[in-house]
């Protein structure tokens, strides 16, 4: 089931809706057209209770100013590009410096930032479509950009999304999604909790601005092997200079194998409290794990006036590797005329006792 809600009005006038699609089991996704934000999720407990699992905010006017990106759709490029400079056949292209010396998921006015046209597909399993058209030039980015997002929920209390992408001309894309997860739900405090697993072998060191060095570094020893499941907090404190740096988790995780043709289990949280457990399928060959280390800004409290606090909340965003253009080690995020960027992560919502 499908219901389309008033969500708020912007300064010019324009009304913002918000979706909420509902399946038989009583799982609940709301999206917003600003943004294609992911504002709640509600997902059972073991013992049946439903919790919103996802940070986001009451108002409108807290997605425009707010600086999170909570729940959002990112792009045209996710995360961070250095010096926002890049070159793609022999021309320099610089992209909107709103990070520090960086350019971060897609500039001044970022996909996160922009209005999606939503088209509401009821059923059994209730879809979202989702699109967008950024001109070229958007951003600095060279293209038509067409975008289409699709959230579909599934029987299986599950959230898929669907990226899918075309351009007029050579350009660079990496999508992704920047929902903030508590799986004891989004006011429970920190996650430290958390077990969590990632089938990534290496992971991506950056610099004091939070761009990758360059370097693939193997995850062996470190407080970055999450191959076999660990809690979040267990190596937080860990003294570590990636970590010192980032105050936390923030960084690129890359996935054994690589990219793969069909979605495959990459990742699996685990909230021992509730016993929800969530269960992350792509395509993608990397995800940004993210503990929620700047999430402590006190003029945007969350839903319900609750405050943000740092690693209270935690995103796993399944992309290529941040800053790829600049890297010819990284991931291609080359995208042609003619070619389709086509993606697929699944979110899988259960209990384990
Ligand atoms: C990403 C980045 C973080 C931070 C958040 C938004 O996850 O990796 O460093 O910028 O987005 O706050």
């Amino acid at each position: 089931m499908i219901t389309k809600h008033f969500f708020g009005s912007l300064e010019d006038g324009r009304e913002i809706y918000s979706y909420m699609m509902k399946n038989a089991n009583g799982m609940t996704v709301r999206i917003c057209e600003f943004g294609g934000a992911i504002m709640e999720i509600r997902v059972p407990d073991r013992w049946g209770r439903m919790s919103d699992v996802v940070g986001g905010y009451d108002s409108l006017r807290d997605y425009v100013l707010g600086d999170g990106y909570l729940g959002a759709l990112i792009g045209r490029v996710g995360n961070r590009i250095c010096d926002g400079k890049y070159t793609l056949d022999g021309k320099e292209y610089t992209a909107f410096i709103n990070n520090g010396k960086n350019s971060l998921h897609g500039g001044q006015v970022g996909f996160s930032h922009k209005i999606w046209s939503v088209k509401p597909i009821d059923g059994e399993e209730p879809r979202l479509v989702l699109t967008l058209v950024s001109p070229d030039g958007d951003e600095g980015y060279p293209g038509t950009l067409t975008v289409t997002v699709t959230y579909a929920l599934l029987k299986s209390n599950a959230l898929s999304i669907h990226y899918e992408a075309t351009t007029d001309q050579r350009t660079i894309v990496n999508l992704t999604n920047h929902a903030y997860f508590n799986l004891g739900g989004y006011a429970s405090g920190k996650v430290f909790d958390h077990v969590l697993q990632m089938d990534a072998d290496r992971y991506l060191p950056t610099d004091d601005s939070l761009i990758p060095t360059g370097e693939l570094r193997a995850v062996d020893g470190t407080p970055f092997d999450f191959r076999e499941p660990k809690t979040i907090g267990r190596d937080f404190d860990m003294e570590n200079p990636d970590i010192k740096i980032a105050g936390g988790f923030d960084h690129c995780f890359c996935f054994a194998g690589g990219e793969t043709k069909e979605p495959v289990l990459r990742v699996e949280v685990y909230e021992p409290n509730s016993g929800r457990m969530m269960q992350v399928y792509t395509n993608q060959p990397a995800i940004q794990f993210y503990s929620g280390n700047f999430l402590n800004n006190p003029e945007h409290p969350l839903k319900g006036g609750y405050p943000q606090n740092l690693q209270a909340l935690f995103c796993l965003e399944t992309q290529k590797m941040p800053d790829s253009i600049n890297h010819p080690n990284f991931d291609n995020i080359v995208l042609d005329p003619g070619e389709k960027y086509d993606y697929t992560t699944i979110y899988q919502f259960s209990v384990k006792n």
